[in-house]
């Protein structure tokens, strides 16, 4: 009876912890019934962070390989399988891809650094092997390869999470992907998606407020009342929960009296960003028609 009353409370705060992490991230209240199974699950999705600080201690081999296997045991696309993460082991490859990105030391700092590729040489390799025609090179094998690659990366991180590692993807790989590319000797067909650094956290990090439900969340069509005034106010409720630490581009752009998500985004996407991409994606083999 006592064990049942310990467990009743136990899930009565799991159940706290969620609502208040969403609460945190949307402005807005979303009850959870104590009584749900999985609520460890759902407080470490509602509570998700990124970590850049990791503290000097080891992932061992063993560990990382077990959650590199539950995170390519995630769904894939017509069991296509068309996504691979390569471990970078070397630390001069890891340094070699620092330095391409100057401003995000914690890629050097990472005690394991992962890359994870969108990988669709294996389909038509496939086809030349069981002698069969391959008509399906287009801008579909791209996105499917991408759409794979990408849930792999989400279920490391979730796997990640369960046993206390703090992760950052790192999309800056795609800043110099020829040379990210040659450094890993990457095939035709195969591009990197994001980088991972992984590592045991040194400090606990905190919720980034998101776009309210009422603009991200849909019923039976897309449909957004007032976007300015919805944006208004995550911006309002994002400078009050974790203001930017400083504005971006202030020579340009000048020192705002009001500095919210969008002004950031706005800023940032006012400069051009991997134009050259497409052209390296279509470089390694791929058709993007
Ligand atoms: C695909 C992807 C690529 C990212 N690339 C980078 C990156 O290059 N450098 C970095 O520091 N953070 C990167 N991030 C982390 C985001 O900045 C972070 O997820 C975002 O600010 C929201 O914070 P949160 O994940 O803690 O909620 C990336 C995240 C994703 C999902």
């Amino acid at each position: 009876m006592q064990e049942h009353a310990k467990e009743h409370a136990t899930s009565q705060a799991t159940a706290k912890r969620i609502e208040d992490a969403l609460a945190e991230r949307f402005g807005e209240a979303c009850p959870v019934d104590p009584g749900l199974p999985g609520l460890d699950e759902l407080a470490r999705i509602a509570g998700h962070r990124v970590h850049r600080r990791f503290l000097p201690r080891t992932v061992e081999l063993a560990l990382l390989r077990l959650l590199c296997a539950c995170a390519l045991s995630a769904p894939s696309k017509s069991d296509l399988q068309q996504a691979d993460i390569l471990v970078v082991r070397d630390r001069a490859k890891q340094r070699a891809i620092t330095a391409l990105i100057p401003d995000m030391p914690w890629i050097a700092d990472a005690p394991v650094f992962l890359v994870f590729l969108a990988d669709a040489s294996r389909l038509p390799q496939i086809a030349r092997l069981r002698n069969k025609p391959f008509p399906n090179d287009h801008l579909d094998l791209f996105f499917n390869a991408v759409a794979d690659s990408a849930i792999v990366l989400t279920t490391f991180m979730r796997a990640a999470a369960a046993v206390g590692l703090g992760c950052c993807p790192i999309s800056a790989v795609r800043d110099r992907p020829d040379v990210v590319s040659d450094l890993l000797e990457l095939p035709q067909r195969v591009v990197p998606l994001a980088g991972l650094c992984v590592g045991w956290p040194a400090e606990e990090g905190g919720i980034t407020p998101r776009l309210g439900l009422e603009t991200t969340l849909h019923e039976d069509r897309y449909q957004v009342d007032d976007l300015a005034q919805q944006i208004d106010g995550y911006d309002r409720r994002r400078e009050q929960q974790r203001p930017y630490r400083r504005q971006r581009d202030p020579e340009r752009w000048g020192k705002a009296a009001s500095y919210g998500w969008s002004e950031d985004k706005a800023r940032q996407y006012a400069e051009p960003l991997r134009a050259d991409f497409g052209a390296f994606v279509r470089a390694k083999g791929f058709r993007l028609e």
